[in-house]
């Protein structure tokens, strides 16, 4: 029987309390929502992702009957300086085709009737009387670009034409005439002489809303579905990379692709920042979602560089004041007018309104050590100052409890934070376990945004328990929606067979999006969202009738995160002790579930706090009421 009484006013529930998070992990990015099709198309691959990756992984030279020449990569004079490598292709004779493939990711998928726009940057080295005297100009490098089936056959064809020594960009469309799955691009040369060539690329028309340089539609509308209330981009541990050389640092994901600054990313592959932060602040804008970038609190992830050798864990302090006024420009660059500096910036993107950026995420799952404090505060203070319209969400390390967690909510209190990124990865019971944890929040402290959290569930799977776990933890959240304001599932996007994290929200592949059982919770709890949290009391009809508590039934008695140890459990009824424990045995009634536990001149003990401790308690015969109490102490601090 649930009984509610509408007469109560309730408590309101957060406007904005489902959201998604998009990271670059699992190819989420280039080879997933960002449209791209041909992969590696500024030749900047390089080992420092993976070892047997070069400039040229992701191409091939074709040569066919007929045809010589070589193509070598460069460096000399690139498009741009973030840019540098680029290659030269000589076509000594060009048979029956030199030139270039490339592969796309896991193949280029293409659709019978749909417009694909192709371009490169191009610039002319010498014509084919190189051999002879002038040197002279003497016409176009012509190229055939085509799509072609794993077979070989042709599915489109078009042509550009090179001319001029200077960097220019050059198109053409194609438009193929089959379906195909895993078609390749194919640069073919049709003149003798040689040419510098960057940024290959292949785009579909239909994007999504069409924009240019834009997103792939199914997997943006399967995002658009979910009716986020805000976008929390770009990571996660991307954010902060591998090293202080890795950081994700915004305004080199800005202006021209050609001028971005790629880099590789902390997921073991690369990050050509096509899908920069223009892309993201338009694409929150176009599914009426609140951007939240997360930037670099100034250290490495988790305050270690990866790269080693350097022993840095944050920038140097003489660099702190260029990289608040970094963070500092972000702001003004999202949200100033179309005349400021920065604000130009995305005036010349094609987007003079100010983007209205309300949320700014410092710093992702940090050790909240004195290296990071430092850069913290000094970032925090100067946001505060500059923009107090700004909230600016602070992090509170890894975990839902422990040294970072308990450390991360005091500095929190001494800064004042209006809000914290709570992170945890559980089993399901956790979440069963602790939908009280936000009940029991002094309301008083920074309020909550939970950036990430699932249920990993046995082997994790994406499993019909860990949705209903989630869905069981949403409801919670509802009901402290006073203090948790915003919430995102992790990892949103798994491209499959290139996944470096499960459980996802939704996987794809060039031609599928699956969304899981865990999107539909997303979803129901987004669309359905309530406007107030009612109080409602439930009783449970067994109760009623007389049943109380049945022998033998198994009852939950509590998770410690802390190692403990246990020297009296005691179950009453009335005034008479039914069953009491002194821990003498190794089991009794009571089972321990999990944690690793030993019996110690009896008292029950935890060996270590690594894995939270769950209790369980057999009901013995002839209980129907029952109190419990237990003495615990908290050992290790
Ligand atoms: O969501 C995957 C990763 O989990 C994120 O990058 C990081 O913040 C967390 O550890």
């Amino acid at each position: 029987v649930l009984r509610i009484d509408l007469r109560q006013t309730g408590k309101p529930i957060s406007t904005n309390l489902i959201g998604v998070f998009f990271e670059d992990i699992n190819y989420a990015a280039d080879g997933g929502l960002y449209a791209e099709l041909v992969q590696n198309r500024s030749f900047e691959y390089r080992p420092t992702a993976r070892p047997d990756w070069t400039a040229l992984t992701a191409w091939e030279t074709v040569r066919r009957r007929g045809a010589d020449g070589t193509v070598v990569v460069a460096d000399a004079f690139p498009v741009h300086p973030n840019n540098p490598h680029y290659v030269v292709l000589e076509t000594r004779a060009p048979g029956d085709g030199f030139g270039l493939r490339n592969r796309g990711f896991d193949g280029i998928s293409v659709q019978a009737g749909n417009v694909y726009d192709f371009s490169l940057f191009g610039r002319q080295l010498f014509t084919g009387n190189r051999w002879g005297n002038s040197g002279v100009l003497e016409g176009p490098a012509e190229f055939e670009v085509r799509l072609e089936a794993p077979d070989g056959s042709v599915l489109a064809s078009a042509t550009v034409a090179v001319t001029g020594r200077e960097w220019r960009k050059f198109h053409c469309t194609l438009t193929p005439a089959r379906t195909e799955e895993r078609a390749q691009l194919v640069l073919l040369s049709r003149t003798r002489g040689g040419v510098a060539l960057d940024e290959i690329s292949l785009f579909p028309r239909n994007t999504f809303k069409g924009r240019p340089n834009g997103l792939r539609a199914d997997l943006a509308q399967t995002i658009a579905d979910l009716k986020p209330r805000f976008v929390r981009f770009p990571g996660g541990c991307l954010v902060h990379g591998y090293g202080l050389n890795n950081l994700y640092r915004w305004p080199l994901a800005v202006g021209p692709v050609e001028q971005r600054r790629s880099q590789p990313n902390l997921w073991g592959y690369h990050q050509s920042m096509g899908l920069g932060y223009f892309e993201y602040f338009q694409f929150c804008e176009d599914i009426g979602a609140e951007p939240v970038p997360v930037v670099p609190a100034g250290v490495c992830c988790q305050n270690a560089d990866h790269q080693g050798g350097t022993g840095q864990r944050g920038l140097p302090m003489e660099e702190m004041p260029a990289y608040v006024q970094e963070v500092l420009d972000l702001i003004e660059w999202a949200n100033g007018p179309p005349d400021s500096r920065w604000g130009s910036v995305r005036a010349a993107a094609g987007h003079p309104e100010p983007f209205r950026l309300k949320y700014l995420a410092v710093g992702n799952e940090e050790h909240i050590t004195p290296v990071f404090k430092e850069r913290f505060r000094m970032i925090y203070e100067a946001v505060r100052r500059k923009h107090p319209e700004i909230t600016v969400i602070g992090t509170v390390g890894p975990f839902h409890s422990g040294p970072d967690y308990e450390e991360g909510w005091r500095f929190a209190d001494e800064l004042r934070l209006p809000m914290v990124d709570e992170h945890y990865y559980v089993a399901p019971a956790w979440f069963w376990e602790n939908l009280e944890r936000y009940d029991r929040y002094d309301r008083a402290r920074s309020k909550v945004y939970l950036g990430e959290y699932a249920a990993h569930d046995v082997g994790r799977r994406n499993t019909l328990r860990s949705a209903l776990a989630e869905a069981a933890y949403l409801t919670a959240l509802e009901r402290n929606a006073d203090v948790v304001l915003m919430a995102s599932y992790a990892p949103l996007l798994g491209r499959e067979g290139n996944t470096q994290w499960r459980p996802n929200l939704i996987y794809f592949t060039n031609t599928r999006v699956l969304r899981t059982v865990n999107y539909y919770v997303q979803q129901l709890f987004s669309l359905h969202a309530g406007d107030v949290y009612l109080r409602a009391e439930c009783e449970d009809p067994r109760a009623s009738a007389g049943e109380g508590i049945r022998p033998d039934d198994r009852l939950f008695l509590g998770t410690w995160d802390t190692q403990a140890e246990f020297d009296d459990l005691r179950v009453e009824a009335g005034d008479r002790v039914v069953w009491a424990e002194d821990f003498s045995k190794d089991r009794g009634p009571w089972e321990a579930l999990s944690g690793d536990w030993q019996v110690v001149n009896g008292v029950l003990q935890q060996r270590s706090a690594a894995t939270p401790a769950r209790c369980l308690f057999n009901v013995p015969p002839g209980t129907t009421r029952f109190t419990l109490s237990l003495r615990a102490r908290k050992l290790g601090g």
